[in-house]
């Protein structure tokens, strides 16, 4: 380990311990993991009483391991949305989990999703035109998610705004430090209750071009009073807004302040916007870290985890682990393809994926044909946070593109 680098970990971290509310840490944790990765790659942190498990091999291993389990009472995620299929394991989560396809798979998201996702990327965009400056988290990543995720539950899109008031603070709760949990409950309670009365009066068609995700939710549960209906409704509501709100962000930032030869980005290419995407989101994934919990004495990389153990895996530094990705701290598009674990793995791996990618990228290729000379409108603010990392604002300008044969409008 090179000293000054040393000296910054002790600077970060100077009793041997993370300190995960340290503002340092929570804009730019990279050299933390780097040197963990190096020194000490299962790491105990006394003051969480926790193990950090930082290297790819050793996270991938460990989200597939049936002895490190979700279902633990004391996780957050528990005990603000109950029992969903988060904070379960084995037959009992898949049985959760399974019947979802229906409206996650590639081919669901192919089908309904082209014809959801261009009037969820229309609604957020026609605001906008006129405008030369915006402030992207505001105007574009804040919106976008919910003009998906109201589509996709069957409720009103101009909702999308008061709920987000409340997807926040049950976010805040879930995040690592955590805020209240008194208030994540209770915004979950209130969330609760307008999908219940949403759901009770759904008036989607059956065998409507979109499916709705409250009816196949109420289908699932027998009833909206089910305790069964309730947090996974919230569930979905909020792991289809929160990560990709960051993850909107981070993408653009990646596609705009990344400079060199190879890594500009075409955006009439949509493979290459969507090889940036991919990278934007191993690079900088929303979600740093998942907790687990030993349900058995085991080992990781030589060390002992003795059953209970809380064990915190590092999405974030599996995806800069210099073992598996070159040159890992580098936006670079063009990366022989791996597979980063933004997305977990396992048997919990991220229900939204596909739906995810598709909303950027639709979002992406939109922006290139109504906007020209795209950029960042001044420094950008860090990214910041652990559970769903995200800079404060990002300004940028842009021009519309005119219109062929039209004035510039
Ligand atoms: C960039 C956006 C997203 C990221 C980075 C992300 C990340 C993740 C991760 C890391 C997990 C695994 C949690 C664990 O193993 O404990 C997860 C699970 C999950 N995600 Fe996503 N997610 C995103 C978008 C979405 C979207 C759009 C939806 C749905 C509308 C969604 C629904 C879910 C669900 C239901 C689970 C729980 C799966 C299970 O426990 O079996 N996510 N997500």
């Amino acid at each position: 380990m090179g000293s000054a680098a040393l000296d910054a970990l002790r600077r970060l971290d100077p009793d041997g311990l993370i300190d995960f509310g340290a503002e340092q840490f929570q804009t730019d944790p990279w050299p933390v993991y780097r040197e963990l990765r190096r020194s000490d790659p299962v790491h105990w942190i006394a003051a969480n009483r926790m193990f950090f498990v930082l290297k790819y091999e050793d996270v991938a291993h460990a989200l597939t391991d049936d002895r490190l389990a979700t279902d633990f009472p004391v996780r957050a995620s528990r005990r603000i949305f109950g029992s969903t299929m988060l904070d379960a394991d084995g037959a009992g989560h898949r049985a959760l989990r399974q019947g979802f396809g229906a409206l996650f798979s590639a081919k669901a998201v192919g089908g309904y999703g082209a014809q959801l996702i261009a009037e969820a990327v229309e609604a957020t965009l026609a605001p906008l035109a006129g405008c030369t400056n915006i402030d992207f988290a505001q105007h574009v990543a804040a919106r976008l998610p919910y003009e998906v995720t109201t589509r996709l539950l069957g409720v009103p899109p101009q909702d999308g705004p008061w709920l987000r008031e409340h997807v926040r603070a049950v976010a805040r709760g879930l995040d690592f430090p955590g805020g209240p949990l008194s208030e994540a409950q209770a915004a979950e309670s209130v969330l609760c209750d307008y999908l219940r009365d949403a759901a009770r009066h759904s008036t989607r068609a059956a065998g409507s071009a979109v499916p709705s995700l409250l009816d196949l939710l109420v289908r699932r549960a027998g009833s909206p009073d089910d305790p069964r209906f309730g947090g996974t409704a919230v569930l979905f509501l909020l792991a289809g807004t929160e990560t990709s709100e960051a993850a909107l962000c981070t993408m653009m930032l990646a596609l705009l302040s990344q400079p060199g030869p190879d890594t500009v980005v075409d955006w009439s290419d949509g493979d290459a916007v969507a090889a940036g995407i991919r990278e934007a989101l191993r690079w900088e994934p929303p979600t740093q870290s998942i907790l687990r919990y030993a349900t058995d004495d085991l080992t990781i990389r030589g060390v002992h985890i003795p059953r209970r153990s809380a064990v915190l895996l590092s999405l974030a530094s599996a995806n800069r682990d210099e073992e598996v990705f070159d040159e890992p701290d580098r936006w670079w598009p063009a990366r022989p393809a791996r597979r980063s674990l933004t997305f977990g793995a396992g048997p919990h791996t991220c229900l939204g994926i596909h739906l995810a990618y598709a909303e950027f990228e639709a979002l992406a290729a939109a922006l290139g044909r109504r906007f020209t000379d795209i950029a960042l409108d001044g420094p950008a603010a860090p990214l910041r946070g652990h559970g769903f990392r995200r800079p404060v604002r990002l300004d940028l300008r842009w021009r519309q593109r005119r219109r062929q044969g039209g004035p510039r409008s």
